[in-house]
């Protein structure tokens, strides 16, 4: 019988009640290093994000009554508390592109019919199995993102701060839906079963979704024809350090393992850089370049004005 190899207890969820007060002054039109097309891929996977979050916190929610393994269940909650507080920052940060005149309410709306109809016809633990594959795609270009913080250098901090925030609650939280899923259906052949088979619906519908999206993005932002930085963008997000490439193929690998789980690749190192930081200082500003300066080597970075973190 294929079964997952659960690794529970290495979840370390945390629920920080942040506000980055995300305005158009904060977040430029072109705010992920001033480049058009790698920002409108961005933000064609950020607009389906706050219905996306509020999605997989309901499935949750649902299941919180039948999680059998206490931890699993406490994770839960908090996971579902996390993607409360993205979601609050992801609407403003997507208000603010709408401002800029790119028609992410648009695209959002069509997220929302989706989902929408996906839900009427996908019993719970189909749903489940759905947020269990998000989160594993969030938790993959988190991971990318937070070995590639160079990518960032021309993105401004407060962008970059709110960001990295959510890029380590991605990862502290990166195993719950997946255990809340394999607690749900029972685990075996038919857990795995259904994993496969929404994996093939959601990577069917959303991959090109969020590409058009893009595409659209880019013509009405008249980027088009800027060769430049679609060849910026090819780069970074085919070849190094190949965002798309490593989300949505290397890293779908593993995944499509009867045996896979979340934390067979254990990276809370990482984000212990910017929690140690955070836990000193209450500011995710302070710890995102606390975070920059460990990833740079300075291992014993502390975070600015602060006497030397362990
Ligand atoms: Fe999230
Ligand atoms: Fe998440």
């Amino acid at each position: 019988m294929a079964i997952a190899s659960r690794k529970l207890g290495f979840d370390e969820v945390e629920h920080r009640d942040l506000n980055f007060g995300m305005s158009p002054e904060t977040v430029p039109r072109h705010w992920f290093g001033n480049d058009p097309w790698t920002t409108h891929w961005m933000n064609a996977i950020l607009a389906a994000v706050p219905d996306g979050e509020r999605w997989v916190m309901q499935a949750t929610r649902k299941q919180l009554d039948n999680i059998h393994d206490p931890s699993v269940r406490k994770a839960a909650i908090g996971f579902i508390r996390q993607e409360h507080t993205h979601a609050r920052e992801h609407d403003a940060m997507n208000e603010a592109m709408v401002a800029h005149g790119i028609p992410v309410d648009r695209v959002e709306a069509v997220f929302k019919v989706v989902r929408q109809t996906l839900q009427r016809y996908l019993g719970d633990v189909s749903q489940c199995a759905i947020a269990a594959t998000f989160e594993h795609f969030t938790a993959v270009i988190s991971q990318v993102m937070l070995d590639h913080p160079e990518l960032w250098d021309d993105t401004k901090p407060e962008v970059s701060a709110m960001l990295f925030w959510h890029f380590v609650e991605e990862t502290e939280h990166k195993s719950v839906s997946f255990d809340v899923f394999m607690d749900a259906s029972g685990g075996g052949f038919r857990a795995y079963a259904i994993r496969m088979a929404t994996l093939a619906l959601g990577v069917a519908i959303f991959v090109p979704l969020v590409h058009g999206n893009w595409l659209y993005f880019l013509w009405k932002d008249r980027q088009l024809s800027n060769v430049a930085s679609a060849l910026r963008a090819a780069k970074t997000l085919f070849l190094s350090p190949g965002i798309f490439t490593r989300a949505f193929v290397i890293e779908t690998l593993p995944f499509l393992s009867p045996r896979f789980h979340p934390w067979d690749t254990d990276n809370r190192e990482v984000i212990h850089a910017w929690k140690r930081a955070y836990e000193e200082t209450g500011d995710a500003h302070q710890a995102y370049q606390a975070f920059r300066q460990w990833h740079a080597g300075d291992r014993n970075a502390a975070p600015v004005g602060h006497a030397a973190a362990a």
